[in-house]
């Protein structure tokens, strides 16, 4: 069986404790390697070895050089792409079509542009007073502890650690025990593109153990954590304890308003993207589906109708657009919401259960069929909560006011999506909706260079772009004076 080990000091290395967790194929329900269950001797190795590398060989080199590394290891990913992409479809089940179009190729312009931006960090000279100099300057931390999920896992992984890097930190990520293959990868990349030993390490495990050990670790500088609201809770409470920084994107519950004046096919394509890819295991899904009452009944069986024809299957086909979701525990999860819409009184229009035609092999996979309700209240749990599954549902709305409110009548505020061809409404509605992105006419859509904010339940920090890297540094004021005179206190 395949082992996957820890990499600590620019070294594999098994636990401490010699345990080891089952790693399985999500599309099969095989399991393909062991890997690692990483502890809090394990994971204080790792963080002495990043302390000892963030003290001696990352800190003598220029900023410069170290863009060219990163620069490095965006080659690197591009070159091995296909191996990547093939390693996370095995890992996590996404199909491998996406994988290779879509995370690999975001992956390598991500490591580019923080690879482009590590020396191009600016803080001001304040206006000086004659006598006294002012300037401010920006340090990295030290050690940078992250924590990811399995739904996009070398895209997350590369979200934490390349714009802590650039900024001149060096990193202990746990990767989600879900998927653990892809991130052992990029680590072992990293070493291969000249990154000092230590400078990157990797502890798998779970998050109870593993992860609340690398929260607690005094000499980890910041967290920096994505999954769900319910761990960030903790995580936060743990880190105000000890005053340590951290960055938390959580969960979304976002809404896609459709207004009656949009272009209804393009809005229905838009709102199964939103709402279905990667099975709506991703932060930014759209499971709320908001309709203008008067397009609402065609508007209704479109989405049902195209909902239809997405096909979930094997991962390695290239016309599967869903593969299985991560686990089955998380298949269970899922059919709970979908009992619960039930119960609530909304109405299964499609799906709701397992595909009924799947072949023999992957009758013990963890598929899930593309699931639309219908007549979905605002106080339903379907309407509420995170559901990170292929399930979308219908609310419609008589006015423009109605429809912001119900957008923004949830905990959550990462994201928003509206359709509608009046120019007007695009800035009016952009600027009501309380989301820290929002796309008009469009589905999901990500560059590394455009910054995003997180609100309300769905975290604190900022992401992507030069904005993302403030969160890896600290700020200090210096002053300078150079009259030769003290200042008057005793005069
Ligand atoms: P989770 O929040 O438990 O796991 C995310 C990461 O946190 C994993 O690496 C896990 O090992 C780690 N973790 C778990 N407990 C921890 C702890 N006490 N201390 C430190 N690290 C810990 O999420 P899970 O269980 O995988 O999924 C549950 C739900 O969370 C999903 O159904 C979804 O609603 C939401 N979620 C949201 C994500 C997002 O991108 N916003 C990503 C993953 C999950
Ligand atoms: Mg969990």
């Amino acid at each position: 069986m395949r082992r996957i080990y820890h990499l600590i000091d620019g070294r594999e290395v098994p636990s401490h404790s010699g345990s080891y967790f089952a790693s399985e194929n999500p599309a099969t329900g095989e399991q393909f390697a062991e890997v690692a269950a990483g502890d809090e001797t394990d994971v204080d190795a790792a963080v002495k070895a990043a302390l000892r590398a963030f003290q001696g060989p990352w800190s003598k080199i220029t900023p410069a050089e170290r863009g060219r590394l990163l620069y490095r290891v965006a080659e690197l990913i591009e070159a091995r792409a296909e191996e990547l992409a093939a390693a996370e479809t095995l890992d996590s089940g996404k199909p491998l079509a996406a994988n290779r179009h879509i995370d690999l190729p975001f992956c390598v312009d991500f490591w580019r542009f923080y690879a482009g931006a590590a020396d191009k960090l600016r803080t001001p000279v304040v206006a000086n007073e004659p006598g006294v100099h002012r300037y401010a300057v920006r340090e990295p931390l030290g050690v940078v502890g992250a924590i990811a999920p399995w739904n996009f896992p070398l895209v997350m992984a590369s979200l934490k650690i390349a714009p802590a890097l650039a900024a001149g930190n060096t990193v202990v990520i746990k990767m989600a025990e879900q998927t653990p293959l892809t991130t052992s990868l990029l680590g072992q990349l990293c070493l291969e593109a000249g990154l000092p030993e230590g400078v990157v390490n990797v502890v798998h495990g779970f998050g109870e153990r593993a992860g609340a050990a690398l929260v607690r670790h005094p000499q980890v500088a910041k967290i920096c954590f994505t999954g769900s609201t319910e761990v960030g809770r903790l995580i936060g409470q743990e880190c105000a304890r000890q005053v340590k920084p951290f960055l938390l994107e959580l969960g979304g519950k976002a809404a896609n308003i459709i207004f009656a004046d949009a272009d209804l096919d393009l809005a229905v394509n838009g709102a199964l993207q939103a709402g279905l890819a990667n099975n709506g295991q991703f932060c930014l899904a759209a499971s709320r589906v908001l309709v203008e009452e008067r397009v609402a009944d065609r508007v209704t069986e479109l989405l049902i109708d195209k909902a239809r024809s997405i096909r979930v299957g094997e991962p390695h086909d290239p016309a599967t657009h869903c593969g299985p979701l991560i686990s089955r525990a998380h298949l269970e999860r899922v059919s709970s919401y979908v009992a619960s819409g039930c119960a609530e009184g909304a109405e299964l229009l499609t799906g709701g259960a397992p595909p009924r035609d799947l072949p023999e092999r992957l009758r013990r996979g963890f598929y899930f069929a593309p699931t639309v309700f219908g007549r979905v209240r605002p106080q339903m749990r379907i309407a509420r909560e995170e559901i990170f599954g292929p399930v979308i549902g219908i609310t419609s709305f008589r006015t423009e006011e109605e429809a912001i409110a119900l957008a923004n009548g949830v905990d959550y505020g990462l994201s928003a999506y509206f359709w509608t061809k009046d120019a007007d409404r695009v800035h009016r509605v952009a600027s009501a909706l309380d989301a820290g992105l929002v796309f008009v006419n469009m589905p999901q859509y990500m560059v590394p260079q455009m910054p995003a904010g997180l609100r309300k339940s769905s975290g604190w920090g900022q992401n992507f772009g030069l904005e993302a890297l403030e969160n890896y540094t600290k700020l200090k004021g210096v002053y300078v004076n150079y009259s030769g005179k003290i200042f008057p206190w005793l005069t």
